[in-house]
């Protein structure tokens, strides 16, 4: 295979109104402290004429020089009815929207389960282009973007077939795919179900555009959503333990860039440091669980900085447009394959148990390191994770400032962030769940920070009871008929997993509330 494919131009915003506001502001899910804004004030959150945004975690790297316009944040807490019409989210879901007779009742339009293939990006790509970082609010793993010369952006990662966007399938109301931006972590979970808070919550961010168009359909952005749970009678999520050995090193790195000494608590399974010292800076021993040295040469000179995405490239255009008339939108360069159909022969369940990370911890006689075996890596893993593909769907915004989801008056759902949550979480462990709790609540903000170089820098609040416990979740808003909310479930259309087909035979009380989940539980 030679050559890029052809390339197709798309523009991605053009939008109206402007405000002004302060710099360096950030949020956080405390309280309002200064210009470091809680929950009730995201809508105060704001950037003007400075260097650094902080207050926009999805945007900070296309933060220098910009004017932030129109922030959507409003607060409309659960059990209120103080906002008027609205669609904040996050919010809580509820299957009764799949009962026939009840009041809620919704239909489900979608006609199939959603269809989705990788990107260009794999985990050595990833891992190259720095794609992992901890975020004040999340932790992240972005799909890289870069910029050429003529000032347009495209997809970073390539391999021999060319770059393609991750990409899926959202069956009725848009005729396009889905191209995915980035994944966010947060815990607890953000959304709730019947009530029910998860132990986390996977966003899978995707934007649409379409071709060549410059239709209002352009503006959309959707987030697909996976929750985790915590089991006990179950081994570690394989593919969650290969994130986080990478979260932690890159905790590490911005500790060594600090001068500061590793963490002390392990992550079995995750190789330690033992730091060199070298003038270059990075010149680490790894030991390994059976102690025998690797020398990982790594230069922090080297290290590129954190990578931009295809969300930061769209909040930027947004942001430019909000103070310049004249603005023309960055573009984002994409190709013809993004678009293609999809393949319908495709075989989904050879490829789960490819893929679904149940690797063997050993191979031969050889222990091998921070999971790497785990895989082949998949941007959509969580997706095979839960093994079903049922969900509630709704319209509403992002979940952190500035809660991008334009709320129109009458029947217009446009520049919303469509959700698809799906209704299954993963089953993760304890331990899994704990680090990830850690890793937020002892994040260090970066060498090159402008506000909290080098300094413990999170947003995240620490239980009263329990301080190894934080949270990195937006209270739940107020639900209004605004949302729309669906619950597309297994009698919407067939599965392509089996065990879903058998469970799906349950009775409809059985089905949604007394046994939820397509595997045995007792309620939750
Ligand atoms: C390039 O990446 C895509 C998406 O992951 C994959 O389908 C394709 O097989 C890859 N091509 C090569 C030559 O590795
Ligand atoms: C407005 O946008 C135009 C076109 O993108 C650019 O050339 C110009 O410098 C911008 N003006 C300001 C004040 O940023
Ligand atoms: C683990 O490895 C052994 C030996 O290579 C193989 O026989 C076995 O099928 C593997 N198990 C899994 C779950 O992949």
């Amino acid at each position: 295979m030679v050559g890029l494919p052809s390339v197709l131009l798309c523009t991605l915003i053009a939008f109206t109104t402007a405000q002004t506001g302060r710099d360096l502001d950030r949020f956080n899910y405390r309280g309002t402290d200064g210009t470091d804004y809680g929950p009730e004030d995201w809508d105060q959150v704001s950037c003007t004429d400075t260097e650094t945004c902080l207050g926009w975690p999805d945007g900070f790297e296309t933060a220098r020089g910009w004017d932030l316009g129109e922030n959507h944040c409003r607060w409309c807490p659960l059990g209120t009815r103080q906002c008027g019409i609205h669609h904040q989210s996050p919010i809580d879901l509820q299957r009764n929207r799949a009962v026939p007779g009840d009041p809620e009742e919704k239909e489900c339009i979608d006609v199939h389960w959603m269809a989705y293939y990788d990107s260009t990006c794999d985990w050595e790509n990833l891992k190259a282009l720095n794609a992992f970082s901890i975020e004040r609010h999340a932790l992240k793993v972005n799909q890289p973007i870069e910029q050429l010369a003529s000032g347009d952006y495209r997809l970073a990662c390539r391999n021999a077939s060319g770059r393609r966007f991750g990409r899926i399938d959202f069956s009725k109301g848009f005729s396009e795919w889905w191209l995915m931006s980035h994944m966010d972590i947060h815990v607890p979970s953000e959304h709730t179900q019947e009530g029910k808070r998860y132990d986390g919550e996977i966003h899978l961010y995707h934007f649409y555009s379409i071709p060549g168009s410059q239709s209002s359909t352009n503006n959309e952005m959707a987030s697909v959503t996976i929750f985790l749970e915590a089991y006990d009678d179950v081994p570690d999520y394989p593919m969650l333990n290969r994130l986080i050995c990478q979260w932690r090193q890159v905790e590490d790195k911005t500790r060594e860039e600090c001068g500061l000494p590793s963490v002390e608590t392990e992550y079995p399974g995750c190789f330690y440091y033992q730091r060199g010292h070298t003038i270059d800076g990075f010149n680490t021993i790894a030991l390994t669980q059976d102690g025998t040295q690797r020398n990982l040469r790594q230069k922090s000179r080297n290290l590129r900085p954190k990578s931009m995405s295809v969300h930061d490239l769209i909040l930027y255009n947004y942001a430019q447009s909000q103070t310049n008339s004249s603005y023309t939108p960055k573009r984002l360069l994409h190709s013809e394959e993004d678009h293609a159909e999809a393949d319908p022969n495709f075989d989904w369940e050879k490829f789960v148990t490819r893929q679904d990370g149940n690797a063997n911890i050993t191979q031969g006689n050889r222990q091998l390191l921070n999971y790497d075996h785990v895989g082949p890596w998949f941007n959509y893993f969580p997706m095979l994770g839960v093994r079903t593909e049922y969900y509630y769907r709704y319209s509403g915004t992002q979940t952190v400032p500035p809660c991008y989801g334009r709320f129109f008056e009458g029947n217009n759902r446009r520049q919303t962030n469509h959700w698809r949550v799906l209704k299954d979480p993963i089953r993760v462990t304890q331990r899994q769940v704990d680090e990830m709790h850690r890793l937020l609540k002892e994040r260090i903000a970066s060498v090159d920070d402008p506000l909290a170089s080098c300094e413990p820098d999170t947003a995240a609040k620490v239980d009263e009871n329990d301080p190894t416990k934080i949270s990195v979740a937006r209270p739940v808003m107020e639900t209004r008929s605004t949302h729309y909310k669906v619950f597309c479930e297994c009698e919407d259309w067939r599965s392509k997993f089996p065990e879903d087909v058998e469970w799906c035979k349950k009775g409809l009380q059985d089905r949604l509330f007394n046994h939820p989940y397509n595997f045995e539980t007792d309620g939750f």
